[in-house]
């Protein structure tokens, strides 16, 4: 346990928004903890210190609390976000066996210096596939914001550029960003450059690209999670797989999880039993960003009117909406492996 004087300093200085007394006294208070032998504690304490918030200005927004995000040099384009994660693993309807494994990884995250201690490895290089709507990129933010990380979002298509050499040399830029901090960094529409080196008909580029990565990923030590998606995981290099510790699959609902999901989207609402199973009926198939639509149309309407009493009329309404959607849909993207739902 800290000293009481150093949390006390600690507190104080905090009152006065005083930052250079607050990182003295947070230092003193990590060299306590490491004098203890606390060095899993230290570790953490030093690293959520030293992770890109640079001072308490930072905090009241006066100054970027990170660095400035690398560029695409032609299109003059970000090539990364950063954001702070905001949803949690109790958002989310996630299948047992999914969070047990995203319970693993959290573990193992956070136990990164024991493990570490004892010769060993936590996982740090994730997979997600399985459809579109089925919670990807929200595990990805939940794990984020269940580590305390920022999220550090990469969308391939900001990556992937049309000059030659280009690609390789934003890819860089992008690892030794992610090298400056603790982070978990997402990839996500990964299939993008994933896309299988024997693939006859991938242009030469591509497969450089691929080899560019899969060095920058085996090269990159830093202490952060990395977190790849894929809608496509046929579309990947079997090189790829090799380089992921675990590899999870994110599926469409079954009548559970629909449950589920619709119980937890319309918690503000009085319903009945009924409305739920009806709407869990009639949602069969759907994913679960379809799901979340229909509650929340349904909400709207209720919300618009002021009502807080789920109303089967909304209900109805709103999968006439969707059973439309997804025929328009349907019409769009026709045969096998029809989108049931949009891109965010
Ligand atoms: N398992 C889930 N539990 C609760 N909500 C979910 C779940 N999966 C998806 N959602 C909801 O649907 C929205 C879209 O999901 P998400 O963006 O995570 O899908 P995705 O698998 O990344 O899809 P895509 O392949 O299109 O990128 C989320 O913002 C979330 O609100
Ligand atoms: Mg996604």
């Amino acid at each position: 346990m800290a000293r009481a004087d150093l949390l006390k300093r600690l507190f104080e200085a905090y009152q006065r928004r005083d930052d250079q007394a607050f990182r003295l006294t947070a230092n003193e208070l990590v060299e306590d903890e490491r004098k203890k032998h606390h060095a899993v504690v230290a570790n953490e304490l030093q690293r959520i210190l030293s992770n890109g918030v640079r001072s308490m200005e930072d905090l009241r927004g006066t100054k970027p609390a990170f660095d400035p995000v690398p560029m695409d040099s032609e299109r003059r384009t970000p090539l990364l976000t950063v954001r702070t994660p905001e949803r949690y693993f109790e958002d989310l309807v996630l299948a047992p066996g999914v969070r047990a494994s995203l319970d693993r990884v959290l573990k193992e995250v956070r136990g990164w210096e024991i493990l570490e201690a004892n010769a060993l490895a936590p996982t740090r290089r994730l997979l997600l596939c399985g459809p579109s709507g089925c919670g990807k990129t929200a595990s990805a933010e939940a794990l984020a914001a269940e580590l305390a990380l920022p999220l550090l979002y990469v969308r391939f298509d900001s990556v992937v550029s049309s000059l030659l050499g280009e690609t390789a040399a934003n890819l860089r830029k992008v690892f030794d960003y992610a090298a400056r901090g603790q982070w978990v960094i997402f990839f996500d529409e990964f299939d993008a450059i994933g896309r299988s080196r024997d693939d006859a008909t991938e242009h030469g580029e591509i497969k450089r690209v691929v080899n560019s990565f899969l060095q920058l990923l085996d090269s990159f030590n830093g202490r952060s999670l990395i977190i790849a998606a894929t809608n496509f995981e046929q579309a990947l290099d079997p090189a790829i797989w090799r380089r992921f510790d675990d590899v999870l699959r994110l599926d469409l609902p079954n009548k559970e999880a629909l449950k589920a999901l619709v119980t937890k989207r319309l918690r503000p609402l009085r319903t009945n039993t009924k409305q739920v199973s009806g709407l869990v009926t009639k949602l069969a198939g759907a994913s679960f960003a379809d799901a979340e639509r229909v509650c929340l149309d349904a909400r709207k309407a209720c919300a618009l009117d002021g009502s807080q009493t789920l109303r089967s009329a909304d209900v109805e309404a709103a999968l006439e909406r969707f059973a439309y959607r997804r025929t328009v849909l349907k019409r769009a993207a026709p045969g096998e492996g029809a989108p049931l739902v949009d891109r965010k």
